[in-house]
């Protein structure tokens, strides 16, 4: 056999292992090719119940998904040529059934239409691998039907069929939905990078350790106890349970006491102790992370305190400056007249230090239209266990009462920037600051 006719049949050969199963084109499998999450929750309860409260579940329902998706996105797709993927594409991690059968765009949520299912029990059960090299932009291989994709070996059911997969027990099988590259080729998620690079990754702690906890019980009801039994849970930021502690502060002042009218410097250190990626990571174009420092004096004053700055090219981006304006291309996309933009950091205190990486649109404004980032401002997230230090210069005002002071360090999170959440009128949850650690620290003014 010549050279050329083995390579020609060990690339065939390779082919056909890395695409096995069936095409995942859109519209190459009808809405029928999959069962229901409620067939599923029959027996498998307590995952089922779970998964229900998971943003999974309600990844095309939820109201900022589907504000974003019909009042921004398929708008900019119908305008804007370099973008028009988008209009699908949304839903082949949002409404992945929708999707693959083809029904694009999907009908409005109270439309009742299974796109509505989201990210459904029988989705990711019979997602098998990812085509290529890095698992990014929904780029799964699938064997929808009878036979569920599972981890333990010699389990039965009467309802399906159960294939031994280790793939489910990796990091890059979510990364085929948490890694996004959007039109420009812009990585406007790359949870699942973040990890593979960091601390976590590096000591092989999979995503599922900490989103699905094992838990031992059984996998339905009346089942047999199960060591380790995987939950269900997902929980991300919509779960102040797993942002409360997730960052941690440590607060000194460098004097102990200080006379009136003196300067106190208090000194910072913030890490990201409890998330295996950055914080924020995934959707960091509209989550805002940001430190607020506050100080009482003995007369009970608050007194706000300004974060020093580093010098770092593209800092002014961190400073939460109540001026600032952003978002501007919503005017393209929504085709408004006299739009300046919206305040870019919402309702965070002037001077507070934002732990952010500016997505930035054609023009280089910020943006929340993920779809439409060119580039990056710097990224100064905080990532997984590394402390980013902080300091905060204060030339204490004549009214600063004698006596005792305490300064407070809170890291806050809310999940969308307040202003874009007014304008795109959408819950008032969504902009609630979510605290995820707090410091405290004492000097006295003398
Ligand atoms: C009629 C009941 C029933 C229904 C409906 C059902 N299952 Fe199961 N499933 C079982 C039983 C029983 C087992 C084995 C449990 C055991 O051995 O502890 C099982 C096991 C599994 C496993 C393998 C567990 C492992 O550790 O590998 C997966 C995955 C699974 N089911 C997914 C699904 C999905 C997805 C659906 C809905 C599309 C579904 N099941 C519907 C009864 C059911
Ligand atoms: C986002 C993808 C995803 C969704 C949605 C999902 N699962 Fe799973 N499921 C997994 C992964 C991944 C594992 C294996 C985790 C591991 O072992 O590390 C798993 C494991 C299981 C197991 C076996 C648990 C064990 O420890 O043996 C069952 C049973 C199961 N899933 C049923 C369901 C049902 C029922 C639903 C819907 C209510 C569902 N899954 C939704 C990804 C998913
Ligand atoms: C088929 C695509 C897909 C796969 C595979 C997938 N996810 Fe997701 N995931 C999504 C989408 C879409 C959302 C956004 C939901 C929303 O609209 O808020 C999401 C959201 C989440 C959230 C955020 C929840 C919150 O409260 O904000 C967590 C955590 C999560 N996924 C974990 C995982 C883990 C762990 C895996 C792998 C075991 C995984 N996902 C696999 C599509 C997927
Ligand atoms: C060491 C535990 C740990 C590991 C490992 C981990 N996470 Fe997380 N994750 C967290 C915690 C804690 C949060 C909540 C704080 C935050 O928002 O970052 C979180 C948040 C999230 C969110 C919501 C973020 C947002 O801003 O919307 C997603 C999505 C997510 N994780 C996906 C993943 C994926 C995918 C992996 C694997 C590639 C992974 N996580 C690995 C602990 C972990
Ligand atoms: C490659 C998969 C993928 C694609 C494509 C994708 N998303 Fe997402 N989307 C996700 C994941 C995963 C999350 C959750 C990220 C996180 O919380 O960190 C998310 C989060 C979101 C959120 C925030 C939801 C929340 O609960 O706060 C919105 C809104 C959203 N996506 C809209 C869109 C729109 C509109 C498009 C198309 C322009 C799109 N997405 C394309 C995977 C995707």
């Amino acid at each position: 056999m010549s050279r050329t006719l083995i390579t020609v049949l060990a690339v065939f050969l390779w082919c056909g292992v890395s695409q096995a199963g069936e095409s995942t084109a859109q519209g190459s499998l009808p809405y029928d090719r999959f069962e229901e999450s409620s067939v599923c929750a029959d027996c498998h309860t307590l995952l089922s119940t779970q998964y229900n409260h998971s943003l999974m579940a309600q990844s095309f329902t939820h109201a900022w998904d589907e504000k974003e998706y019909f009042e921004l996105a398929v708008p900019h797709a119908e305008k804007f040529a370099k973008v028009e993927g988008i209009k699908a594409g949304c839903n082949g991690c949002h409404a992945p059934l929708a999707y693959l059968a083809g029904d694009i765009p999907p009908q409005h949520p109270e439309a009742g239409t299974r796109a509505n299912e989201g990210v459904s029990c029988d989705i990711c059960h019979s997602i098998t691998g990812f085509d290529g090299e890095i698992p990014f932009n929904f780029n799964y291989v699938m064997e929808p039907g009878e036979t569920k994709q599972g981890t333990r070996p010699g389990r039965e059911s009467d309802h399906h069929e159960i294939a031994v997969n280790d793939f489910l027990k990796s990091a890059e099988f979510c990364g085929i939905c948490h890694n996004e590259q959007d039109p420009f080729g812009m990585w406007v998620k790359a949870t699942h990078l973040e990890w593979r690079e960091g601390p976590y990754g590096k000591a092989g702690i999979v995503c599922q350790q900490c989103h699905m906890p094992a838990a031992d019980g059984a996998l339905v009801e009346d089942g047999d106890m199960v060591p380790g039994a995987r939950q269900h849970t997902f929980a991300g930021v919509h779960f102040p349970q797993m942002t409360t502690g997730a960052v941690q502060i440590l607060l000194y002042p460098r004097e102990e006491s200080v006379s009136r009218g003196g300067t106190v410097v208090l000194d910072a250190t913030v890490m990201n102790t409890k998330a295996g990626h950055m914080i924020p990571t995934g959707s960091a174009e509209e989550r805002v992370v940001w430190m607020d420092v506050e100080a009482i004096d003995s007369a009970g004053n608050h007194w706000h305190l300004a974060v020093d700055r580093k010098g770092f090219a593209g800092e002014d981006w961190t400073i939460a400056d109540p001026g600032a304006l952003a978002y501007q291309d919503i005017a393209e996309i929504q085709d408004l007249q006299d739009f300046e933009g919206l305040s870019r950091d919402g309702a965070v205190p002037a001077g507070d230090r934002i732990f952010r990486m500016p997505y930035l649109d054609p023009q280089g404004r910020m943006t929340i239209a993920q779809w439409n980032t060119a580039s990056f401002g710097p990224d100064y997230r905080l990532p997984p266990l590394k402390g980013v230090n902080e300091s905060y210069t204060w030339k204490l005002p004549t009214g600063v009462a004698p006596g005792r002071v305490e300064v407070t360090a809170t890291v806050y999170m809310t999940r969308v920037v307040s202003s874009v959440a007014d304008f795109m009128g959408l819950p008032e949850g969504e902009k609630e600051p979510m605290p995820m650690g707090t410091a405290q620290a004492v000097f006295t003014v003398n």
